[in-house]
C-alpha cells in the first residue's frame, strides 16, 4: 500500500520518532552510550527504524529492527536514503516470530514497544537475556503521573490496572532484573502535544488533501476522541520515560 492509502503511513508521516521523547533526548542517551565499532544493536518495536539508523551512524552498528507495522517500509527507505552500505537486518514481523541468539547484543532497546513482549517486567526478562555482559538495555514506556480521573478511564475504555506504573517503579523494575539504572528522562507535557498531535495533524492533513475512505473516517473520529481525553485528563496523567539500564559486566 503506498503512503496515500495505508493509514499507519498516513500517521507517522511527520514524526521522526514514535513516541514522546524529544528528539534532543534521545540523542542525550545516544551521547551516553560506550559502544565499540561495529556494535551488535536490536531494536524491538522499531517503527521508522531512527533509533537504529543514528546508532549506525554513530557507531558504525550492525544492526537488527523488528517491527510487523506496514511503518517498517519507512525504516527501509530512510535507511536506504542514509547509511546505504550499513549492515542493517529489517525483520517484517512480531518480535516472537525472529529468532535472536542469547547474550548476542551490545545494546537492545523497546522504546513504546513493550506490548509485543507483555509488560514492563516481560520485556525486561526478553531483553537481558539477549543483551552481553556489560551491554545496555534501553526500554520506554509509560508513566503514571497521576490517579487516574474516572473520567480518563472511562473514555479510554481501560481500568486502573491495565495503566503503566509511576517512574520510580519503573526503574525499581529495571533493578529488580539485576540491571543498573545508568539514566532516565522524562517527556515533558510539550513533548507529549507534540507526539500527539503530529498524528492528529498528518491525519487532517491528509483527510483535506486526498479525502478518507469510510474506515479512515471512523479512524479520524476515534482519533479525535481520544486527543480530547488526552487534552481533559492524559497529559495530567500519564507521562513516558526512558530508562538507560545496564547489564553488569559480570
Ligand atoms: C509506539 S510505536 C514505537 C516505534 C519506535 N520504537 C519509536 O520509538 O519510534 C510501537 C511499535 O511497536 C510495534 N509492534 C507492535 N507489536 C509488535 C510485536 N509483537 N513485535 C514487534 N513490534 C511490535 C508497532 O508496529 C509499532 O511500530
Amino acid at each position: 500500500m503506498s503512503i496515500e492509502t495505508d493509514w499507519q503511513l498516513i500517521r507517522n508521516r511527520f514524526h521522526t520518532y514514535g513516541n514522546p521523547i524529544s528528539v534532543a533526548k534521545m540523542e542525550r542517551a545516544l551521547d551516553l552510550l560506550v559502544l565499540p565499532r561495529g556494535a551488535r544493536v536490536l531494536d524491538v518495536g522499531c517503527g521508522k527504524g531512527e533509533l537504529l539508523i543514528r546508532l549506525v551512524e554513530r557507531f558504525g552498528a550492525a544492526a537488527v529492527g523488528i517491527d510487523p507495522s506496514t511503518v517498517l517500509s519507512m525504516a527501509r527507505a530512510n535507511a536506504a536514503a542514509r547509511i546505504p552500505d550499513a549492515d542493517v537486518t529489517w525483520h517484517s514481523a512480531k518480535r516472537d516470530d525472529v529468532p535472536l541468539e542469547p547474550g548476542s547484543f551490545d545494546l537492545t532497546a523497546c522504546i513504546g514497544s513493550l506490548h509485543a513482549f507483555g509488560e514492563l517486567d516481560d520485556a525486561l526478562t526478553a531483553l537481558v537475556a539477549l543483551t552481553r555482559p556489560g551491554g545496555y538495555v534501553l526500554v520506554a514506556d509509560g508513566v503514571r503521573l497521576q490517579t487516574p480521573p474516572p473520567e480518563y478511564l472511562a473514555a479510554i475504555g481501560a481500568d486502573d490496572t491495565e495503566l503503566p506504573r509511576d517512574n520510580a517503579q519503573n526503574i525499581a523494575a529495571g533493578r529488580a532484573h539485576g540491571l543498573r539504572a545508568l539514566w532516565t528522562a522524562l517527556s515533558s507535557r510539550d513533548e507529549w502535544d507534540e507526539f500527539e498531535w503530529l498524528y492528529m495533524y498528518a491525519m487532517e492533513r491528509h483527510a483535506e488533501e486526498h479525502g478518507l475512505t469510510p474506515e479512515q473516517e471512523e479512524q479520524l473520529v476515534a482519533t479525535r476522541e481520544f486527543q480530547d481525553a488526552q487534552q481533559r485528563w492524559g497529559r495530567d496523567t500519564m507521562g513516558f520515560g526512558l530508562y538507560l539500564f545496564q547489564v553488569p559486566a559480570g
